[in-house]
């Protein structure tokens, strides 16, 4: 529980910037540093011991400068950083968090905040002010009163995965430790504020912090009548319990609103933009909102009032309370427990209000027992002067911006008696966490009754929370498992006859279409998935998705890459209700009870075979990413390991394959297809060349792209092929959709990376003596550096003089360059790319360059059956 201690308080502590930011001052909380002019009882911060190592899994990723705890639970796979520690752990670290274990919930990439940067680190106070100014972080430290306060941070999704068992919420799983208290130290908000004086009619606070993201930076805002007054405490900050803000925390300054959201309390801080309407950021707009509960997803995404209605934004936390002990999977031995159990938790209220009562039941709140709150933040009330360079001035504050503990002693034969521990708080507005949950698309602000199951075996009790924050199990899972009904009002516990009315459990939707009985056999569904129909399985029933392959938001590929698969998991997953509900549409039959087996089987990779070839049309098997090579700022190899040193890709020539993995922000798959650029019959490795498009300002950048880059090394992707109507066969021969043709000259047009494909074929010619295909590559590209294989395509060019041209052209050539300039165009491609005879043309670049060279094409007398888009 909270560590209560006699501190020794300095009287007065010397602020210093590049003293407090020393890179090589270790700032561990050390209490014996301090002077002794007076003695308290407050709480003091738990032992430090911040990390100094950076961990393996953050190595490849942007965040790779950033020491972390192993110990937090990592919510959205790898990066970006979101995490929340082990419930237990937290609650016994007492009162204050150390600022290691503290949760931590990053949209994005850590901003690299070098030690002698930060007193050059400074705060632009602009928007409807008499007096705009930039303070530094000399400025904020030494040119404002210093107050410290402790400060309860609580995510608005903390408790969503309960949210997230009921029905998918637009965000991910946070199990109960999304919240973490800490000693914040630096000026309050209102004074600096003051200090460029706000204008009549300014109604709002905008924040920015400097994580750059897919859309933007971070911000949101507040009302300035909220930051302006000192009772809601709204402070800079840039000190945890007496350190130095941590990366994670926002180092070196943050914005800290108390009773709010922890989604308001900006980190990294760069800009304070005084406005008249609420913020017009990204991340305010779509993001911490309770929508009503019957707006689904999809009525979301297609009406963009539902996120600018103010009504809807969420500020004061609400009321919520959870129970730590007894833990998750405890076990109670019956014969050696002892008479009493003293169950624990906490509890905590929103706006600065007290939490007044926590209550427990044990037969379903039909009656309740009161607990013991206690309240640590009270402490500081009772103390005055100076803690870590800032007044505490707390005594005349009436507000509560931090968390409560409660106990209460339980008789173990009650708990014996009972199949679950109800607990609800109270705060002093009266409002009570409600029994139901309040469902929402983005699973924010859950707060039902806590509960925790009690089941007996032999003589131990054992207790289930709702869920576990990372892992499978708790008892949501299982009720639902097992045909529960979790919204019934009774937890999905089926009703006993003395019990009221039992709610109509939710309808399913049905995804199968009237009257459809036909039965289809393993071959079939195979037959016909390779012959371009993309037939799929999902629960044992069969759709054709050839009619949404132009329609499906994640492109024709999320399409084609399930033909001939159960994909039920993945479907089930990721699909929308409303998606769920145009299935019938799709539906053509059912698959043969015996052939779900087997097409479970297929697509498994048999333990110990040794394959000799990776790619399999039917299947998705791992690979490991090994090794990142830079070719240039925006363009890196990605080197995968294959099962084993002697197994080769199998991808024909010219042909593509497909790459699943899940966007670290929405834990959404994305699949792209690529061309890899080393060569089919290399052994036991494969290496993809990828252009990384990072965000710009109005641009989000690229989804996959950006996910590959922050994969880290050893990770795993799936992959499957190979795909494509296109296949080189050699001598002059081509394969086009099934079709042979023979070819004496190619065309090649490509930008960017889309020389991939057509370097495969290049190269295939260029290294068969016996191949006299003769070739143009038309290549466009912005930069000079920009131009990927130069070196290979030079060499071919040069060495293969007569059957080999290759013409660069740049938008943005330097002054030096001699080559071509400009996009491709009309004339480039009339020079180079005129219609012969046994010819073709193969194209892949950016669609906008495609579409042209199609158009143009055409018109200069090529066939549509000429062109092949790779
Ligand atoms: N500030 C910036 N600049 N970027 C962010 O991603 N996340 C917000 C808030 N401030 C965020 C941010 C959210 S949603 C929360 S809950 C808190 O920071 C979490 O603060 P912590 O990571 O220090 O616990």
């Amino acid at each position: 529980m909270a560590t209560v201690a006699t501190l020794a308080i300095p009287s007065t502590t010397n602020i210093c910037v590049t003293e407090d930011y020393s890179p090589t001052k270790k700032r561990h909380t050390e209490l014996h540093d301090l002077p002794t002019p007076q003695e308290v009882d407050i709480p003091l911060p738990p032992p430090s011991f911040l990390p100094t190592e950076i961990l393996d899994l953050d190595k490849g990723t942007p965040d790779h400068h950033v020491p972390r705890d192993p110990r937090l639970l990592r919510l959205t796979g790898v990066h970006p950083f979101n995490v929340e520690p082990p419930l237990t752990a937290l609650f016994n670290e007492g009162f204050l968090t150390s600022p290691e274990l503290f949760y931590v919930r990053n949209h994005g990439p850590v901003p690299q905040v070098r030690d002698q940067d930060i007193p050059e680190w400074s705060v632009r106070i602009e928007g409807l002010v008499d007096n705009p100014v930039t303070l530094s972080m000399r400025d904020i430290v030494e040119n404002y009163d210093q107050i410290t306060a402790p400060i309860t941070l609580v995510c608005a999704g903390n408790r969503r995965k309960e949210q997230n068992t009921v029905r998918k919420s637009k965000g991910f799983s946070w199990g109960p430790s999304g919240l973490s208290t800490a000693l914040f130290t630096g000026p309050m908000m209102a004074d600096i504020l003051r200090s460029a004086r706000p204008r009549r009619g300014a109604k709002f606070v905008c924040m920015e912090g400097a994580d750059r993201l897919p859309n933007g930076f971070y911000g949101t805002s507040v009302k300035l009548n909220w930051a302006l007054d000192r009772n809601k405490g709204i402070m800079l900050a840039y000190k945890m319990n007496g350190e130095p803000l941590t990366p994670d925390h926002g180092r070196p300054l943050r914005v800290v609103v108390p009773g709010q959201i922890g989604g308001r309390s900006v980190k990294w801080l760069t800009r304070l933009i005084v406005t008249d309407t609420p913020s017009d950021n990204w991340y305010h707009v779509n993001d911490n909102r309770v929508l009503p509960t019957m707006v689904s997803p999809e009525m979301s995404a297609q009406d963009k009032k539902w996120w600018t209605d103010e009504r809807y934004a969420i500020y004061d936390l609400n009321v919520n309370s959870a129970t730590v002990y007894p833990e998750h999977e405890e076990r109670l031995d019956l014969t050696t427990s002892g008479e009493l159990y003293t169950a624990k938790g906490y509890a905590y209220a929103g706006g600065g209000r007290r939490i007044t009562r926590v209550e427990l039941s044990l037969d379903k709140g039909k009656s309740w027992r009161l607990a013991e709150i206690k309240y640590a933040e009270d402490r500081y009330r009772e103390y005055e002067g100076e803690l870590f360079g800032g007044k505490v001035d707390m005594w005349q504050r009436e507000t509560c911006f931090c968390w409560s503990f409660w106990s209460l002693a339980i008789p173990v034969a009650d708990l014996q008696d009972s199949d679950a521990l109800l607990v609800r708080a109270m705060d002093d507005a009266m409002s009570v966490q409600p029994r139901d949950m309040y469902w929402s698309v983005l699973g924010m602000m859950n707060n039902p009754w806590f509960r925790v199951a009690i089941t007996k075996e032999g003589n131990s009790l054992i207790f289930e929370h709702p869920t576990h924050p990372t892992k499978a199990g708790g008892w949501m899972e299982k009720v639902k498992k097992s045909g529960g009904d979790l919204t019934n009002g009774y937890w999905g516990e089926r009703q006993q006859s003395d019990e009221p009315l039992e709610q109509a459990p939710v309808k399913e939707i049905c995804m199968k279409k009237d009257g459809v009985s036909r039965i289809i056999s393993l071959d079939e569904l195979k037959i016909n998935s390779s012959n371009g129909e993309p037939w799929f399985v999902v629960d044992g029933e069969v759709y054709d998705g050839t009619a949404f392959l132009e329609g499906h938001p994640g492109g024709a590929i999320s399409i084609t890459s399930s033909a001939g698969l159960d994909v039920s998991e993945d479907f089930l997953a990721i699909h929308s209700e409303t998606a769920k509900a145009m299935m019938p549409d799709y539906h053509i039959g059912t698959l043969r009870p015996d052939a779900i087996k087997a097409l479970k089987n297929s697509t498994q990779p048999t333990p110990g075979e040794r394959r000799p070839t990776f790619l399999q049309p039917n299947a998705w098997f791992k690979l490991k990413l090994s090794e990142k090579k830079t070719v240039s700022w925006d363009t890196k190899i990605f080197v995968f390991q294959l099962e084993h040193d002697t197994q080769t890709l199998g991808l024909p020539i010219g042909q593509h394959l497909m790459i699943k993995l899940n966007d670290p922000i929405s834990n959404e798959p994305i699949i792209r297809s690529y061309t890899p650029i080393s060569e089919g019959n290399l052994q036991g490795r494969m290496e993809l060349l990828v252009k990384i498009y990072h965000p710009g300002t109005n641009t989000p950048g690229g989804r996959m792209t950006m996910a590959l880059d922050r994969l880290p090394l050893g990770a795993d992707v799936d992959c499957k092929g190979p795909t494509g109507r296109f296949e080189y066969l050699g001598k002059g021969e081509v394969l086009i959709s099934g079709k042979k043709r023979p070819v004496q000259s190619m065309k090649m047009i490509c930008g960017g990376t889309g020389i991939t494909p057509i370097f495969q074929v290049l190269r295939a010619v260029m290294q068969d003596t016996n191949d006299s295909t003769s070739f143009v590559v038309l290549d466009g590209n912005r930069l000079e550096e920009d131009i990927l294989c130069r070196s290979e395509l030079e060499m071919y060019a040069e060495q293969h003089a007569q059957r080999c041209r290759v013409v660069h052209t740049l938008t943005q050539g330097s002054e030096s360059w001699k080559g071509r300039r400009g996009r491709i165009s009309e004339t480039l491609l009339q020079e180079f790319a005129a219609p012969e005879e046994l010819s073709m043309v193969l194209i892949c670049g950016p669609p906008a360059m495609e579409q042209f060279a199609k158009r143009t094409l055409l018109a200069q007398g090529w066939a549509e059956s000429d062109l092949h888009f790779f």
